[in-house]
């Protein structure tokens, strides 16, 4: 008897339409490299390279001894959300309920959550470019259609009226990022509430993705749309997270807050899928905002420093024109003007570098915006000296070919 003809694998519409991340192909380029034995430098990683501060470790150290290796509530430990409760009260005066507070495993988890719990096949999600690459991605996999906002014109600074223009019967919601990856670009309060008052007019939801919060040079200033009215609020998920501002990436812990009807449903979402949080994680982030600061302001002033060096050095190379970031920690100068030959985009610019200097940064097509490229100076100040350097190499030898 001849067997049934079985198909072969096929994934899901909705994931067969995601696209892998780009950032994971740079990261994957220089392990191999590495493993050759290249002198690679890598200034393509989207995370600090501090360790984790002794007090988060030690509470940490302490839960895992006190046996805190059980599951918690899929929202998080009474403890936690109390913490992160306090922490936007006291930074921000907001005021948050239980039910509105979420942990999450990173703050990527609270941005999915809050996506696949309110879109479904014909709503449309407004997102500014550039952009993270997840947000698309995400939307796609909840089989809403992501629509992008130009912001090109006014060097990628997201304002209302953008926001208005792009507005139609179907949008359901915006993914806003402040600061920015990969622009570096802060929305002002005055512009931030403006943007939520014609989301309001129409009844659009919001994510407010904070993950960068912390990271805010002078004159800019560090702000949550926490601190925004309750009535601007009752849209408005805010993902946080734990990963950039206590150099906890690979802890995985992030949070979000939302009003309660949406909170129910992202329970409902994490609840069937990863559960809580890791539990020994929990108690090292609530050590994290519920103790001191210093290592935060610590990490600022070292990406201060850097930032300055690395602008100052960027204007410095022909080719090569690139807004101040205001805040996150990264440059994301357009490369166009050093395109030409057999280089034609900016992924063809990051291929020559990491082929002929070793160096890696992440094509800004990935991020919504081909002819730019984004260097992270999230590492040490010598290290990134050598990576300009060797960048410049590559955009000098372009320009005279
Ligand atoms: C803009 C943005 N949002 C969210 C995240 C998620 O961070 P995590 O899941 O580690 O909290 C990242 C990480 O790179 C990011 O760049």
């Amino acid at each position: 008897m001849s067997k049934p003809a079985v198909e072969s694998f096929r994934p899901a519409d909705n994931v067969a339409r995601m696209r892998a991340s780009a950032t994971l192909a740079a990261t994957q380029a220089v392990v191999a490299l590495r493993a050759e034995g290249v002198d690679v430098v890598d200034l393509g990683a989207g995370e600090p390279d501090f360790d984790t501060p002794e007090n988060i470790k030690l509470a940490a150290d302490e839960a895992m001894r006190d046996g805190k290796t059980k599951y918690t509530s899929v929202a998080g430990t009474r403890e936690l959300q109390t913490a992160i409760i306090g922490y936007y009260e006291r930074e921000f005066g907001a005021s948050f309920e239980p039910p509105e507070v979420m942990a999450t495993s990173g703050g990527k988890q609270a941005i999915f959550n809050a996506i696949v719990s309110l879109i479904g096949p014909g709503d449309e999600v407004l997102i500014p470019k550039p952009y993270w690459v997840t947000f698309p991605e995400i939307v796609t996999f909840a089989r809403g259609t992501p629509v992008f906002i130009e912001t090109a014109e006014t060097d990628f600074q997201l304002n209302a009226e953008q926001v208005f223009r792009a507005i139609t019967p179907k949008t359901r919601l915006i993914i806003l990022n402040s600061p920015n990856n990969p622009s570096g670009r802060v929305i002002k309060m005055e512009e931030f509430r403006r943007i939520m008052e014609v989301l309001a007019e129409r009844g659009i939801y919001a994510v407010s993705d904070e993950c960068y919060l912390r990271f805010v040079y002078t004159p800019a200033k560090v702000f949550s749309a926490a601190s925004l009215s309750s009535e601007l609020r009752e849209r408005l998920c805010i993902a946080g997270s734990f990963s950039k501002t206590y150099a906890m990436t690979g802890w995985r812990l992030g949070y979000a807050l939302a009003p309660r009807e949406w909170t129910r449903e992202m329970l409902k979402v994490q609840g069937h899928s990863t559960s809580n949080p890791n539990s020994i994680a929990q108690w090292a982030a609530t050590t994290a905002f519920n103790g001191p600061q210093e290592s935060v302001a610590r990490m600022l002033e070292e990406y201060t420093k850097r930032r300055k060096w690395l602008l100052a050095a960027l204007a410095e190379i022909t080719g090569f024109r690139c807004i101040e970031p205001e805040g996150a920690f990264y440059a994301f100068p357009d490369v166009s003007g050093c395109l030409k030959g057999e280089v034609k985009t900016s992924g063809e610019f990051v291929d020559r570098l990491l082929t002929e200097e070793h160096t890696v940064v992440t094509d800004g097509a990935g991020f919504g915006e081909e002819g730019f490229i984004r260097i992270s100076y999230a590492t040490s100040l010598d290290r990134l000296k050598e990576g300009v350097e060797r960048i410049k190499r590559v955009a000098e030898k372009l320009a005279s070919e």
